[in-house]
């Protein structure tokens, strides 16, 4: 088993991306994972050079400081490992416009920006070297990148049959339940990065006066029932999810602790402080040494080149590129 996942070093980091997709990198390492900080796929925004570089290290701090081991995965960044453009190149060339136009991920972008960059159309075929090139058979994606791996999975089929078996076909792994964490202002829609809630969005290094602040004018309803019930109750069964996820008790059993909402939110604000601590506290050591942060990268890009390097090459020579 191979596992592959990456991450945009786009913006802070929030209770989301941590409860949905970094605790179980981490619960999930072994010496065959990979995690890359995808600075590539970043550029498609129009973000700022500094803001980019500032993101991507501090990323990477985050990566080890949530608990990845670089003496047991493979942590690295995109760009310092050629191939992941190289390769795109070479799947660009076998991927249709009309394949790539139907992504519903950039109908939606394109429609918002009204005119768009071409690396916002090639995005996925980039997403799919990514996975390609570390014959990657098993991919932990939200719901929203499910269409994107299958376009991986489309590559490389129509790749191995045309020029003769050198991708591994990989699967998806769906997120755990209660995976998603909504935003705590308006509980129909994820916490996200793009959706400019300030309030609702819980960043992992939130000061903890900020933690309580947002905790305590988190929506719920008014009829004072402490329950776990996603129709009737979203904004409280979003807490008590939250909750759940970090102390792994069930949901219902701590709906079944409290009688008043005031107190629910007090004990989650206090577990989410205590929780989110000790990381806030490895992240300011890794930040605070550049060079050590910087010799743990290499180590992640230095293995994950040699594995890139080969497929790459395996690819290129199909394909009738001269070595
Ligand atoms: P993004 O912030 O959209 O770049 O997502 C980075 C990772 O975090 C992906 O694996 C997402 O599936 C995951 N993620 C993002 N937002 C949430 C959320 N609200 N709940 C759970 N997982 C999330
Ligand atoms: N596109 C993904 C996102 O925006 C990030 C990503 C890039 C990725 N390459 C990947 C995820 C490879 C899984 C595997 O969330």
């Amino acid at each position: 088993m191979r596992v592959l996942s990456g991450i945009q070093p786009s913006g802070a980091i929030h209770l989301g991306n941590y409860l949905g997709a970094l605790t179980n990198w981490v619960r999930n390492q072994s010496e065959s994972s990979f995690y890359a900080v995808v600075d590539l796929h970043s550029l498609t925004l129009d973000i700022d050079p500094e803001e980019l570089r500032k993101n991507t290290r501090e990323l990477v701090a985050t990566l080890f400081a949530v608990g990845l081991d670089p003496a047991v995965a493979t942590v690295f960044v995109q760009s310092h490992v050629a191939p992941h453009a190289q390769l795109s190149w070479l799947l660009e060339c076998t991927a249709s416009y009309g394949e790539l136009t139907r992504m519903t991920q950039f109908k939606e972008k394109a429609e918002r920006q009204g005119s768009y960059r071409v690396g916002l159309l090639t995005y996925p075929v980039l997403m799919a070297a990514d996975i390609l090139l570390y014959q990657t058979t098993h991919v932990p994606v939200g719901d929203d990148q499910r269409q994107h791996l299958e376009l991986a999975r489309n590559l490389a089929e129509r790749f191995n049959n045309r020029f003769g078996q050198t991708f591994t076909i990989p699967e998806g792994i769906v997120p755990a339940v209660g995976a998603r964490v909504m935003d705590l202002q308006d509980p129909t829609r994820k916490m996200s990065k793009s959706l400019h809630s300030p309030t609702g969005t819980l960043n992992i290094y939130d000061s903890p006066e900020d933690i309580e602040r947002k905790i305590k004018r988190a929506v719920t309803d008014n009829d004072g029932d402490v329950a776990f019930d996603w129709t009737r109750k979203p904004g409280l069964s979003n807490l008590l999810e939250i909750f759940s996820s970090i102390t792994d008790r069930e949901p219902a059993q701590i709906a079944a602790g409290y009688t008043r909402y005031g107190d629910l939110k007090s004990d989650l604000a206090t577990a989410l402080i205590e929780t989110l601590r000790p990381i806030r506290e490895r992240f300011e050591t890794l930040m605070a040494d550049q060079a050590e942060l910087d010799r743990l990268v290499s180590l992640g890009d230095n293995r994950a080149r040699p594995v890139a390097e080969a497929t790459y090459s395996l690819a290129a020579s199909r394909m009738g590129l001269v070595s």
